[in-house]
């Protein structure tokens, strides 16, 4: 990379973004991983119907840490008014730095209806959609990206016609997701589409899929000549890839990966329970949310199946440390889930569409129904 990554006036050092995942990305773990390295560190997706309704619930998942510099934020949404109009409350009301939209989610509650991944397929609703909301966002100084997948199926592809009109829109950067919907979270990512996508656009292009730890960032700048990378699944249970990442970027392909012990990870562990416990205001929430994260952060160690089960079941801090200091501290990090999937891997997928969708690119109407609370990406 020639150029430090930038986002409107921003400067992303290292080039590096935590992608946006639900049930996930909230302030605690965005915290968790802050504390590892530099980057960008997107919250969970909020819907912009919501937003502009004011649902407390929504209100709620708008939650930055005051430490938190470039507050990013996503939007999901299917209607350019609405869309523009959330920016707008952004702008107004100062809840975030920068807004990402979401045009990646394959969950089939979203496309049947012609949201998320479904919709770049309609290109005359995707740029008004795109460019009311970087209009909306303007006044503000707010730089406005976009999220997108490589289009429905093999067969119905829009990453480049759609990244070229999210240029022309007045985007900051476009992220590119290299799989089809179809394709969900199965097989690898298309890093060729990525190489291609940056060839297409002159603005900041951000790669994403498939990268577990900071040596594939690197191979992935190589391979694609990409100005920043979008980092997902690699970080479940594993934060401290923020760190491997930035030593990457520092010190180039002979970097030492970061690799912490058993008892590091329990330090990191006991942490994260501890942040959900404050951003969810209380034990019992913050335990529960934290129990999904604790098969993440033991893959590949030698840990017995009780002490797993009784771990993914805690319901206070006390009972958490209490079993992690039943570990064994010194246990180095397994070699074997070093560039392993973690998360989402389901199955490929015929997508649902509305009837008619693909013999209509030019149809300009809002589908009805599609603002949703699902996510994905
Ligand atoms: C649990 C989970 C939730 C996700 N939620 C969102 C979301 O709300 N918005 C979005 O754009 N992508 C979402 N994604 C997709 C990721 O942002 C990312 O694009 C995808 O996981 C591919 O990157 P990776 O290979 O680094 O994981 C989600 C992914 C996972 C695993």
């Amino acid at each position: 990379m020639t150029a430090p990554l930038m986002l409107g006036d921003h400067v992303v050092n290292p080039p590096v973004v935590l992608a946006p995942m639900a049930g996930i990305t909230n302030v605690a773990f965005r915290r968790l991983c802050r504390e590892q390295g530099g980057g960008v560190y997107v919250c969970e997706m909020i819907t912009t119907r919501a937003l502009v309704e004011r649902i407390p619930k929504t209100l709620k998942m708008i939650a930055f840490a005051e430490d938190e510099g470039f507050r990013s934020l996503q939007l999901y949404g299917v209607d350019p008014d609405v869309t523009a109009a959330a920016v707008r409350m952004i702008g107004e009301d100062g809840l975030a730095d920068h807004v990402d939209l979401n045009f990646g989610c394959p969950v089939p509650k979203v496309t049947r209806r012609g949201g998320g991944s479904a919709l770049p397929w309609r290109r005359r609703l995707f740029g008004r959609i795109v460019s009311q909301a970087v209009a909306a966002a303007k006044p503000y100084g707010i730089p406005l990206t976009i999220k997108m997948r490589k289009g429905i199926d093999d067969d119905h592809l829009t990453y480049v016609e759609a990244g070229l009109a999210a240029q022309e829109a007045g985007v900051a950067a476009v992220a590119l997701h290299a799989r089809t919907a179809e394709q969900r979270y199965s097989g690898k990512a298309d890093w060729d589409a990525i190489a291609t996508l940056k060839q297409a656009l002159d603005v900041p292009v951000l790669g994403n899929g498939d990268i577990w730890e900071g040596s594939d960032a690197l191979r992935m700048v190589e391979h694609t000549g990409v100005d920043g990378v979008v980092v997902g699944r690699g970080c479940l249970g594993r934060p401290w890839l923020f760190a491997d990442l930035e030593a990457a970027f520092t010190r180039g392909a002979g970097y030492r990966p970061v690799l912490p012990s058993l008892g590091e990870v329990a330090k990191i562990m006991s942490r994260h329970a501890e942040l959900l416990v404050d951003a969810l205001g209380d034990e019992k929430h913050g335990c529960a949310d934290f129990r999904k994260h604790v098969a993440w952060y033991l893959k590949g160690f030698p840990v017995g199946s009780d002490l797993r089960r009784r771990l993914a079941m805690i319901s206070s801090l006390a009972e958490l440390d209490d079993l992690l200091a039943l570990l064994d501290p010194a246990l180095p990090f397994p070699a074997d889930a070093l560039g392993q999937p973690r998360g989402r891997v389901n199955a490929p997928g015929k997508v649902s569409l509305p009837y008619g969708w693909l013999d209509s690119r030019d149809d300009e109407s809002v589908p009805e129904g599609a603002e949703t609370d699902e996510s994905g990406g």
